[in-house]
């Protein structure tokens, strides 16, 4: 079935920005995940999607690649962020198959609700693990690669293409705090710290480094789990300023434009994407 461009894209995006370019995603077959994909294969880029379910990660891997005729997107299932050498090979295979990894998306996360006091400290771990320690562990695998587009690609850059950009997948509730989520809280607070870091010792390589923070985000599985809970539900929907639920594509065009060369001195940062909803969050 073929998704109009309206739905996954602004059109005020040029075709071919991102070509021969190469992106790499954890997390890149979840519903946000796949949206920023298919925006970015979609305006030229080719792709490896890293997933634990090697089902989902092929399949969400293929319908991405039928956006653009000739675009190369692999499907690397089987490998979990927590494990570094899997994620090492996957970053390892995607370069030898597609050439480069010129930007890359830490966007594997593990999220359910609990209070603290329902929270083991295995629960509580098993979040760090996949949250932070993935987005440390996917920095750590592809660092490399990214310092080599990045020179390839010098910021900014006369021609207008990019390379060496490192966006996470982060979250608004460490900015207030959000009721049964302290686990993700934490985990994403020290994934901003250290995105802001990796800005400090790799912007003079030319890489830039920056956190993405969605809002509440319509139809994905993020929503589905946190609106199960009445008490978070209603910190979430309680008059979002924009007066509207997030989208998928509200999510892949901010992508789109910290991934372009309008981005190009934005660097160490985090970018809310959330129609100021974080500004009422948790019944404010
Ligand atoms: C309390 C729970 C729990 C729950 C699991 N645990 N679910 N504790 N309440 N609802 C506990 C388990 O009992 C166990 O502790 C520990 O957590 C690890 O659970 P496992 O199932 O063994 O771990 P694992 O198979 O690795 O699964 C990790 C997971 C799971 C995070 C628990 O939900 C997962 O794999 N999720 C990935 C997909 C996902 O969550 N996507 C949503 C992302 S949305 P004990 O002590 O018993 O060993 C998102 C939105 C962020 O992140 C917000 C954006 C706005």
């Amino acid at each position: 079935m073929t998704i109009p461009r309206s739905e996954y894209l602004s059109p005020v995006w040029a075709d071919g920005i991102f070509a021969n370019r190469v992106l790499f995603i954890t997390g890149g077959a979840g519903s946000i995940g796949s949206g920023q994909t298919r925006a970015l294969v979609h305006l030229g880029a080719n792709a490896c999607i890293i997933g634990r379910s090697v089902e989902k990660t092929e399949k969400a891997a293929k319908e991405i690649a039928l956006v653009r005729p000739g675009a190369k997107v692999l499907g690397i299932g089987n490998v979990d962020v927590r494990n570094f050498d899997s994620l090492k090979a996957a970053a390892d295979r995607c370069v030898k198959e597609l050439g480069s990894i010129d930007y890359v998306i830490a966007g594997a996360a593990g999220n359910f609700i609990a209070p603290i006091s329902g929270l083991s400290p295995n629960a509580f771990k098993a979040v760090i693990d996949i949250d932070t320690i993935g987005t440390f562990n996917t920095i750590k695998a592809t660092i490399p690669y990214l310092i080599e587009s990045a020179s390839r690609n010098p910021n900014p850059n006369p021609s207008g293409t990019t390379g060496g950009r490192l966006l996470s997948t982060s979250a608004t509730f460490h900015y207030t705090g959000m009721p049964l989520q302290s686990h993700v809280s934490a985990a994403k607070a020290a994934i901003d710290s250290l995105m802001g870091n990796v800005a400090l010792e790799y912007g003079p390589f030319g890489v830039t480094a920056n956190s993405l923070a969605p809002g509440a985000i319509a139809g994905t599985e993020g929503m589905a789990r946190l609106a199960s809970s009445e008490l978070t539900q209603k910190g979430q929907t309680k008059g979002i300023p924009s007066g509207r639920w997030g989208t998928v594509r509200d999510i892949a065009d901010a992508t789109v434009y910290l991934f372009s060369d309008a981005g190009n001195y934005v660097n160490g940062t985090t970018l809310i994407v959330d129609g100021a909803g974080w500004r009422r969050q948790g019944g404010a």
